[in-house]
C-alpha cells in the first residue's frame, strides 16, 4: 500500500518537501501558488470502484466505518487507482450521531434512517456529547491512514448542523425538509438546542480527526440550500460558525460545502470556512465575486458530465480549471458526489487533464 501511494506522488514529479502541509492540496487551501491545481472528487470512495463493491459486499455501511482496518483500505482505494491530491476519510456524517446515542440505521439506496426522529426537549437531551473514546475506531483508521499516505493529505470530515438536524427530524431524507423547516420556524428555541447539541457533537468528531492528524476538515451542509439566506443566517450560521470557528486553531484548513447554495456563497464563507465548496450551478468566478479574495473555492463539475462522452467532459475540466483561475485558491472537486454509475476510468482521466492543463511550466522545471 505505502509503495502505491508513493508512487503516485513521484509520478506527478512534484518536490518532496514539508509532507502533506506542504502539498498542492493544502497549498490551495490556503490560497498559495502550487505545481498546479489538487484534485479530489466526493464520494471518491463507494459504489463506482469494483474493488469497493467487493469489499463491502457483506459487510453493512455502519459497520465498515467502525472498523479501521475497511475504512484505511476504502479510504486508499481511490487514491491508488486515480492519484487524486487528497484522501477523504471512508465514514458516514451519520456516524458521529450514532456514537452519541441515536439509534439509526445506513440502508442502502436511501440512505440514514432515524428509529425514533426527534420532536421534543427530552429527545435532544438525549444526544449525548461524545469524546475520543466513542469514535476511538476514527482515530485508530485516521492514525492508520496518516502513516500509509505519506505526503498525500488526509481530509476529515463531519455533517453540519442543519444537515444532520434534517436527517435528526424527518427520520430520513426528504425532499422538502418539511418536519424540519415546521420545527425551525414553529419551536425555535428547541430548534436552536438541537443545533447546538449537533454543533458540539460535530466539533468534537472533528477534533478527534484532527488530533489523530488529518490535514484538513470539510463540514457537509449538503442540504443548506433549501434555506433563504436570511433563514440561513438566523437559524443556522450561528450553529456551523460554532464548530468552524472552534478549529480555528487546529491549524488545517477548513472547507465549508452544499448543495444549491448559489445565494449562501457569502454567508457561509462568512460562517469561518478557509475553502467554500460550490455546486455546478454557480461559475467559479462568480462564485468568487460572491465569497471574497480571502478564501478559496473548491468546485465544481457536475457528477453527470462524467456520464457524457469524454470530448464534453474535456470541455467542462478546461472551462472550469479556467474559471478557477479567478480564484485566489482553487481545490478541483465535482459539485456534489461521484455517482455510482460513473466509469472509474473517466475519473483517473479527469484528474490526469486537471494536472496537465494547470500545471505551471515555471515551477515544474
Ligand atoms: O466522500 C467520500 O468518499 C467519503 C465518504 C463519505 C460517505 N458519506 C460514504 C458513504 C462521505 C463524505 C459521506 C457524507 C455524507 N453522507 C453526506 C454529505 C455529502 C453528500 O453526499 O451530500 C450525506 C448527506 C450523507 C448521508 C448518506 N449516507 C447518504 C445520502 C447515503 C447514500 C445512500 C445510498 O445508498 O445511495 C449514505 C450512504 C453512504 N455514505 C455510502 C457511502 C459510500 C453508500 C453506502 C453503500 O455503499 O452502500
Amino acid at each position: 500500500m505505502t509503495t502505491d501511494t508513493t508512487g503516485t506522488a513521484a509520478r506527478d514529479g512534484e518536490p518532496r518537501r514539508g509532507g502533506p502541509a506542504d502539498s498542492p492540496f493544502v497549498r490551495a487551501c490556503r490560497r498559495e501558488p502550487g505545481p498546479h491545481t489538487p484534485v479530489w472528487f466526493m464520494r471518491q470512495a463507494g459504489r463506482s470502484l469494483p474493488e469497493y463493491r467487493e469489499i463491502r459486499a457483506n459487510v453493512g455501511m455502519l459497520e465498515s466505518c467502525r472498523r479501521p482496518d475497511l475504512v484505511a483500505e476504502i479510504t486508499l482505494q481511490p487514491v491508488r487507482r486515480h492519484g487524486v491530491d487528497a484522501a477523504i476519510l471512508f465514514s458516514d456524517i451519520v456516524v458521529p450521531v450514532a456514537a452519541a446515542g441515536v439509534d439509526l440505521d445506513i440502508v442502502p439506496g436511501t440512505g440514514p434512517v432515524v428509529a425514533e426522529p426527534v420532536r421534543t426537549a427530552a429527545d435532544v437531551e438525549r444526544i449525548r456529547p461524545i469524546g475520543r473514546d466513542d469514535v476511538s475506531y476514527v482515530d485508530e483508521a485516521v492514525r492508520l491512514l496518516v502513516t500509509e499516505l505519506g505526503d498525500t493529505p488526509l481530509i476529515g470530515f463531519a455533517g453540519a448542523p442543519f444537515t444532520l438536524a434534517s436527517y435528526l427530524v424527518e427520520g430520513g431524507p426528504s425532499r422538502t425538509h418539511a418536519k424540519t423547516k415546521a420545527l425551525m420556524y414553529g419551536q425555535p428555541e428547541l430548534w436552536h438546542a438541537l443545533c447546538a447539541r449537533l454543533a458540539e457533537v460535530t466539533l468534537s468528531f472533528l477534533r478527534v480527526q484532527v488530533d489523530a492528524g488529518v490535514s484538513a476538515v470539510q463540514l457537509f451542509d449538503s442540504w443548506a440550500g433549501a434555506l433563504s439566506e436570511a433563514d440561513y443566517r438566523r437559524y443556522v450560521l450561528p450553529h456551523s460558525a460554532t464548530v468552524l470557528s472552534g478549529l480555528a486553531d487546529a491549524g488545517v484548513p477548513r472547507i465549508h460545502f452544499g448543495v444549491g447554495t448559489a445565494e449562501l456563497l457569502g454567508a457561509m464563507g462568512e460562517a469561518g470556512a478557509d475553502v467554500v465548496g460550490v455546486d455546478w450551478r454557480t461559475p467559479l468566478d462568480v462564485a468568487t465575486r460572491r465569497i471574497g479574495r480571502d478564501r478559496a473555492v473548491q468546485g465544481n463539475l457536475d457528477p453527470t458530465v462524467l456520464l457524457a462522452p469524454w470530448s464534453v467532459v474535456e470541455t467542462e475540466v478546461r472551462r472550469i480549471v479556467e474559471q478557477g483561475r479567478a480564484a485566489p485558491g482553487h481545490v478541483f472537486n465535482l459539485g456534489h458526489g461521484v455517482l455510482p454509475e460513473t466509469d472509474p476510468e473517466v475519473l483517473t482521466r479527469v484528474v490526469a487533464l486537471v494536472h496537465e492543463v494547470s500545471a505551471r511550466r515555471a515551477e515544474q522545471g
